[in-house]
């Protein structure tokens, strides 16, 4: 089980009200009796923060902001002595255009101008003498086109944001300086890493245009599933990770767009890429046409149909990563649950059905006590630089605020990114200073403190699920099989091995909801309880709202 920790908003030491590395030090104990065996820690290098670090000017240098290199080998040595490993972020897609490299390359006779992808525009037949466009028709994730002009009158790709330019792997001298950099880093003592869209690094020779419109993002579809991405990955397990035979490590690479297939063979432990990704496809189920930005009401049916694809999908070759929350999403409570009368069903309900799923949980910071999305009410409020993106290009389109503000409110990533509610005291124990982002009011009687001692709490949940992944091997490695998949309310699935049969139940509703009839739910009535999320267990009879049982049969 991997815990993800955000630096800037998990425990701040300093009282900048910025989270800091000897913050996240001083909390080991509540993620050692989380039972957490691994924490994947967001970037905490050398940044100027346009994407909260993940836009990195120096990938060996801790940011001051979060404290200095001994404060993390001093991170890394007490979690090794509680058993925990360390997993960083590895964002090499892109680097900062305050990265040394980049800012070499902005010179045309520079050997490291070949480390970006530097092209001429196209000319501008519209504009007026040595007028040009950019080089193709990308858009970036963030919105606009994927290319910036530079004052020489060049265009640099950025997936991301202008000040995110790509990294070109093509280029052998930039794999091998990456290399060198994570073994540096496994030299002090990390234990893997996750790979920040690791999937976008292969890019198509020519970089031909994206069909149909500029869209956001409309390059994934020529660079995603792209070959290459392979023969680094491969690359990388061999100059990297193999050097060091007598240590295990844990990889896991995000990747945008990307298939079940695709997964298969980056997961697949014969070809020795990776040992999971992150996909999107389920927490994309509820997004419009316009994309995030237009989220639409659940239809459960989707989510369920979409995990189940994927646990399908990788039953045989591959492993799935399991998740339903991390930086980059709203908190799935607010999404998905009903935070107003069934918070603590809600919240309990959505662990367990996931964590039940067979592949690695990863819990993200404050997930485990239930935080919620924040009320965000004006555009000052935010800090994401994607939120100010979409609040910019909405507004342009002359979309009226309150409809924006109201959309950004729901999908903004800032959600997850409010200071993690450590107890009921002034900023909620997150800092003694002024929070870089408000704190939940909330945190007034949802936080850590109040939890630990309540065996009904939404933490004590969180610990009976994980200590259970470790006990009860049908979890790790037993079949999984949907049950009832056009039902609109409840999340059915069989876990089973030759030993065992779990029976999986959710009730994603306010209303009681009746068991179906059918053989798939005979012995139920007599069947042995696993975990339930109501304090009586699982009385026979309906389920209540936001009921969740395991029961063996
Ligand atoms: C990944 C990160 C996200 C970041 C983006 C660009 O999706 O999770 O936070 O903005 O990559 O690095």
């Amino acid at each position: 089980m991997v815990y993800q920790v955000y630096p800037r908003s998990f425990a701040d030491s300093d009282g900048d009200g910025i989270g800091d590395i000897p913050g996240i030090t001083s909390r080991l104990d509540h993620l050692a009796a989380l039972g957490v065996d691994a924490v994947w820690l967001s970037p905490v290098y050398v940044s100027p923060h346009v994407d909260n670090g993940y836009d990195i000017a120096d990938y060996q240098a801790i940011d001051p902001v979060f404290g200095t290199l001994e404060d993390l080998d001093a991170l890394i040595a007490a979690m090794h002595e509680r058993g925990m490993r360390l997993v960083m972020d590895l964002v090499v897609n892109h680097t900062s255009d305050e990265h040394p490299w980049f800012v070499a390359s902005r010179d045309p006779a520079n050997p490291k101008r070949s480390w970006y992808f530097w092209r001429p525009g196209r000319p501008d037949p519209d504009g007026g003498p040595g007028a040009t466009l950019p080089p193709n028709n990308w858009s970036s994730v963030f919105l606009g086109s994927a290319w910036e002009q530079d004052a020489g009158g060049s265009y640099y790709l950025h997936s991301f944001a202008a000040k995110q330019p790509d990294l070109n792997w093509g280029e052998p001298a930039v794999r091998e300086a990456i290399y060198s950099m994570m073994r540096w880093w496994l030299d002090r003592g990390v234990d893997g890493f996750r790979m920040d869209v690791i999937n976008l690094i292969s890019k198509p020779e020519g970089l031909p245009d994206a069909p149909g419109g500029p869209t956001a993002g409309n390059q994934l579809e020529m660079v995603v599933g792209d070959p290459g991405l392979h023969t680094y990955l491969a690359e990388m397990r061999r100059e990297v990770f193999d050097r060091y035979p007598d240590r295990t490590f844990l990889t896991v690479g995000e990747m945008l767009a990307v298939t079940p297939e695709q997964a298969v063979l980056v997961t697949d432990p014969e070809r020795r890429e990776l040992d999971m990704v992150f996909q999107f496809e389920h927490v994309d189920v509820d997004h419009g046409q316009l994309g995030k930005y237009d989220p639409q009401p659940l239809d459960l049916r989707d989510l369920k149909a979409s995990l189940a694809r994927w646990q399908v999908a990788l039953a045989e070759r591959g492993w799935n990563s399991l998740y339903f929350n991390n930086h980059d999403q709203p908190r799935a409570i607010s999404r998905w649950g009903d935070t107003s009368q069934y918070w603590r069903e809600s919240a309990t309900l959505l662990a367990g059905v996931l964590h039940m799923h067979r592949g690695t949980p990863f819990v993200y910071q404050g997930e485990e006590i239930g935080m919620t999305n924040y009320p965000f009410a004006r555009i000052e409020e935010y800090r994401d630089i994607e939120a100010a993106r979409a609040y910019e290009v909405a507004t342009a389109l002359g979309l009226p605020s309150e409809l924006i503000l109201g959309t950004m409110a729901k999908m903004s990533r800032d959600n997850a990114r409010t200071p993690m509610q450590w107890d009921g005291e002034a900023h909620a124990g997150f800092t003694t200073g002024q929070p870089w982002l408000p704190v939940h009011l909330n945190h007034l009687w949802l936080n850590v403190a109040d939890q630990v001692e309540d065996a009904d709490s939404v933490l004590s949940f969180y610990k009976r699920l994980i200590a259970l992944r470790k006990s009860e091997d049908v979890l790790t490695t037993g079949t999984f099989t949907l049950l009832e998949p056009d039902h609109k309310q409840l999340w059915a699935f069989l876990r089973a091995d030759e030993r065992d049969r779990l029976l999986v139940l959710a009730n994603f509703s306010d209303d009681e909801l009746g068991i179906p009839d059918g053989d798939a739910f005979t012995g139920l009535d007599g069947g042995r309880l696993l975990l339930g999320n109501y304090p009586d267990g699982g009385a026979p009879g309906p389920l209540r709202p936001w009921e969740f049982r395991a029961v063996y049969l």
